[in-house]
């Protein structure tokens, strides 16, 4: 009795060393936390800033959000449209910040005052964004510096604060920065809308190299046409959602990019860095 009571404590201290060689030998030591869906509560606890969650996608992407527990703080340039927004989402858990992102001297205490409103911030979702109104050969400079101004250069300093603010209060867990990019960045460019989320798709991948490290996953999401207010024509065919774009020979509803985001933030998805994921209907596959 007593010989095998050694001979299984020797077989623990052999396994324990092999482990210990393996690690070594792999170089480092690393645990994970992975969640499972679980609807109701996906996104209990999580407190998540909506760029532009006033309207189209980011309130849709803000309403996902609270139905998932989480508490949400969506940003716009347009008050009233903002309040609107948090009253038709029904919770304590929403609130608003008037917030142009074309202002690069308010960036800091913006952010700030998000943390002030959630206590801390787990999740970014970099949605603010304006349309193209000319195309290319009639591309203006004042269209390339409205669009740019926002779109990219307003995106980049939005991103670039809230990634400084994450690696000034560094956490046990992972924090996200979702960036909408758009079918328009993954074809051809050829007007300023379209090179804008380009740029957008470029920072996922650079600051998803940057941040890993940080524990802050920098993710996006590419949609394909999404009947908002940024497309007029879908909004005016009413509930006929169809459109020749793409192969599914629809529009897609703001809702569908939300669960696409939420999946992306809930902890169910924390071995993707840098990717920016096509919601098209098949749009970008076109020759
Ligand atoms: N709809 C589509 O087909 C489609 C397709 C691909 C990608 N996207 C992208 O999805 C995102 C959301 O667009 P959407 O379709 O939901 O259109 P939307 O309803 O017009 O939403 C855009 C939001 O951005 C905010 N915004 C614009 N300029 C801003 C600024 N300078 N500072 C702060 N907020 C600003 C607007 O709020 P305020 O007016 O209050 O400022 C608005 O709530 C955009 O980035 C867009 O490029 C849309």
């Amino acid at each position: 009795m007593g010989a095998e009571l050694v001979a299984k404590a020797a077989d623990r201290v052999v396994a324990a060393c092999s482990a210990f060689g393996q690690t070594l030998k792999n170089g480092g030591i690393a645990h994970i936390n992975i969640s499972t869906i679980r609807a109701d509560s996906l996104l209990s606890d999580r407190r998540i800033v909506v760029t532009g969650g006033g309207s189209g996608i980011g309130l849709a992407i803000a309403k996902k959000c609270v139905d998932s527990g989480a508490s949400v703080v969506i940003t716009g340039r347009n008050e009233d449209k903002l309040a609107a927004a948090v009253e038709s989402l029904g919770t304590k858990c929403a609130s608003y910040l008037v917030w142009d992102i074309t202002d690069s001297s308010i960036v800091d205490d913006k952010i700030k005052y998000c943390d002030h409103l959630l206590n801390g911030i787990d999740v970014v979702v970099n949605n603010a964004g304006v349309e193209p109104r000319e195309f290319f050969p009639d591309v203006t400079a004042e269209e390339w510096d409205r669009v740019y101004e926002t779109n990219s250069r307003g995106t980049f300093l939005v991103s670039e604060g809230f990634c400084r603010y994450w690696m000034e209060h560094s956490s046990g867990s992972y924090r996200y920065l979702i960036n909408i990019s758009s079918q328009g960045g993954f074809v051809g460019a050829t007007y300023p809308y379209r090179m804008s989320k380009w740029d957008i798709r470029g920072l996922t991948e650079g600051l998803g190299l940057a941040m890993a490290p940080y524990g802050v996953l920098v993710n996006g999401v590419a949609p394909g046409v999404v009947k908002t207010a940024m497309q007029d024509f879908a909004l005016n065919q009413g509930n006929n959602i169809y459109c020749n774009q793409n192969p599914l020979k629809r529009v897609a509803l703001p809702v569908e990019i939300a669960e696409l985001v939420s999946f992306m933030v809930s902890g169910a998805c924390n071995f993707m860095v840098g990717q920016t994921i096509v919601v098209d209907g098949g749009f970008s596959l076109r020759g």
